[in-house]
C-alpha cells in the first residue's frame, strides 16, 4: 500500500495563486487527458466544434445515462424517442422557428467582426469601435438539401432542438403506448444552431447535445406540473454533485419568454464568468400541438374515453444541454489539494459520471503480477468501466487516476498472489483497504451505487 493522506484546503476555485483560472485549468485538463479535443485540430480547428475523446465519450454517455435513468427508466409515465435530425421545413414552419428563431446580428464597420447585439454594449468587443451596423435578424437554423438537387423542394434543416420530434410523433406515441396525460416523451440527441458567437469552450457551440422531455398534461394541471419539474430537475443536479451554492433557479421576466412560453425558469450554474443557464423549464402551453395540427390537418388531441372529453394537452418541457451540463460537472468537480506533501489535481466526480469507475493497477510490471491483474480486470469489466494501467510508479498512477476522477483504484501486489486479496484505494479520502478478490465485484458494486 502507498501511504497518502489528503489536505483539501487547496480548492482551486479559491486558489488565487496566479497559476491560471479554473476555466483554463479545466480546458487544459480536457485536452491533456482526452476528454475534449478541438475538432479537426490537425487542420487548425474548425469553427468552435469539438470532439469527445476516450474519457469524454464515457463521461458524456454517463451524463446522458443518468438523465435517462431519472427521466425514463425510473418512471412509468415517460417513454423515449429518437427522431430524425434531418427534418422537414414544415416542422419549423409550424413551430415558428423559420420566422422567430433568430438572434440580432450586428457588424463592426471598422474590423468587420460580427456580434450578437444583445450580448455586447454599444461598442465592438474586438476593436472598441462604436461604428456598428443596425441589428438584423439572423436565423440560427442550419439549412441543407436532402437529395442530389439543390432546389427549394429539397430544402431540409438540421434540428435546432429535439423537442419538435416529440410533438410531430405525439399521435404515434399515444396510439402505440396507450399512455394518457399526464405522460411524457423524452429524447436525447444532437441539435444544431448556427450561433453567431460560440463561446466558453463547449458551453455554446454550433453542434451540441440536448436532453429534453415534453410532458403532456391536462391544461388545468399545467402550473402544478411546472412546479413539480422545477423541483425535480434541481434535485437531479444536486444528487449528481453540483454544490447547492453553485446552483439556482431563475424565473424569466415576461419580455424574455420564448414565442411559445407561458412561463419559463432556468436552472443556472455558477460558471467562472458568472451565473448562466444549464436548462430551461418551460410551460409551452398547447402552442406546438395546435400549430402542427393547423399545418398538417391532423387532430393532435387526447380523447378521454372515460369522461368523453377531448382536449389539446399543455406541455411542460424540461430542456437540458448534455454537453453544457458535462462541462458544469467538470468545473464543479475540479480541485487541487495535497496528498502526502505532494500537490495533486483531482476531479471529485460522482462515480456515476466518472469516465472510469475503477482502475486496475498491478503494483509492478513484473510478469508474475499481470495474469492475476487481468483476472481481476475481467471480473470487474461486467460491473463498470475499468482502466488498466501498468506503467510508471504506483503513486504516479494514483495521481493520473485522481486527475480523471476515477473513484476507486484496485492494486494487485505480490501478497495478492498468496492471499488472493487486493488493495482498494478511495480517490477522495485516499484511504486504502484490503479486500478478497472473491468478494471484490460485490463490494465495488456496493460502493458505486450507495
Ligand atoms: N426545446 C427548448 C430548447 O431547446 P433552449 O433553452 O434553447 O430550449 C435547452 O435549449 C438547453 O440546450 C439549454 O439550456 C442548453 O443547456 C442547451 N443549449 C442550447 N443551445 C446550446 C448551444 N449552442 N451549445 C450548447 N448547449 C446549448
Amino acid at each position: 500500500m502507498t501511504g497518502d493522506s489528503t489536505d483539501r484546503s487547496g480548492d482551486a476555485r479559491e486558489a488565487g495563486d496566479g497559476s491560471g483560472d479554473l476555466m483554463e485549468r479545466v480546458v487544459n485538463l480536457c485536452k491533456r487527458r482526452g476528454f475534449i479535443f478541438p475538432s479537426a485540430e490537425i487542420y487548425g480547428g474548425f469553427r468552435s466544434t469539438y470532439d469527445y475523446g476516450p474519457l469524454g465519450v464515457n463521461m458524456l454517455r454517463n451524463v446522458k445515462d443518468a438523465w435517462w435513468r431519472a427521466m425514463v427508466q425510473s418512471r412509468d409515465d415517460v417513454v423515449g424517442l429518437d427522431a430524425a435530425i434531418l427534418s422537414s421545413p414544415k416542422i419549423w414552419e409550424a413551430s415558428g422557428h423559420l420566422a422567430n428563431f433568430t438572434d440580432p446580428l450586428v457588424d463592426c464597420r471598422n474590423c468587420h467582426e460580427r456580434w450578437r447585439a444583445d450580448k455586447i454594449g454599444d461598442t465592438c468587443p474586438n476593436c472598441g469601435s462604436a461604428d456598428l451596423t443596425e441589428a438584423r435578424a439572423f436565423n440560427l437554423m442550419f439549412k441543407t438539401f436532402a437529395g442530389p438537387v439543390e432546389e427549394d423542394a429539397t430544402v431540409a434543416y438540421l434540428r435546432p432542438e429535439t423537442a419538435q420530434g416529440m410533438f410531430v410523433n405525439f399521435l404515434n406515441v399515444l396510439q402505440t403506448t396507450r399512455k394518457k396525460p399526464p405522460f411524457g416523451i423524452a429524447q436525447v440527441g444532437k441539435s444544431f444552431r448556427n450561433e453567431i458567437t460560440p463561446q466558453n469552450f463547449v458551453f455554446r457551440t454550433r453542434e451540441f447535445e440536448q436532453m429534453e422531455l415534453e410532458f403532456f398534461v391536462p391544461p388545468d394541471e399545467a402550473q402544478t406540473w411546472f412546479e413539480y419539474w422545477l423541483e425535480t430537475r434541481m434535485a437531479w443536479y444536486l444528487d449528481l454533485g453540483i454544490p447547492e451554492d453553485r446552483l439556482r433557479l431563475r424565473h424569466h421576466e415576461a419580455d424574455e419568454l420564448s414565442h411559445y412560453s407561458a412561463g419559463t425558469a432556468d436552472v443556472e450554474f455558477l460558471f467562472p464568468w458568472g451565473w448562466d443557464e444549464l436548462e430551461g423549464i418551460a410551460n409551452r402551453t398547447d402552442f406546438d400541438l395546435k400549430a402542427h395540427a393547423a399545418l398538417s390537418g391532423e387532430k393532435l388531441e387526447y380523447f378521454d374515453q372515460a369522461s368523453g372529453e377531448r382536449y389539446v394537452p399543455y406541455v411542460i418541457e424540461p430542456a437540458a444541454g448534455a454537453t453544457r451540463t458535462m462541462m458544469a460537472f467538470l468545473l464543479a468537480a475540479y480541485d487541487e489539494d495535497e496528498v502526502g506533501g505532494e500537490k495533486r489535481t483531482v476531479l471529485h466526480l460522482d462515480p456515476r459520471l466518472s469516465p472510469y469507475q475503477v482502475a486496475v493497477l498491478p503494483l509492478s510490471k513484473n510478469d508474475t503480477l499481470v495474469p492475476l491483474s487481468r483476472e481481476v480486470l475481467e471480473l470487474l469489466q461486467p460491473v463498470c468501466m475499468c482502466d488498466f494501467d501498468v506503467t510508471q510508479s504506483i503513486g504516479r498512477r494514483y495521481r493520473r487516476q485522481d486527475e480523471i476522477g476515477t473513484p476507486l483504484c484496485v492494486t494487485v501486489d505480490f501478497d495478492s498472489l498468496e492471499d488472493k486479496a487486493v488493495t482498494v484505494r478511495d480517490r477522495d479520502s485516499t484511504e486504502q483497504v484490503r479486500l478478497p478478490v472473491a468478494s471484490l465485484a460485490d463490494e465495488i458494486r456496493r460502493r458505486l451505487t450507495r
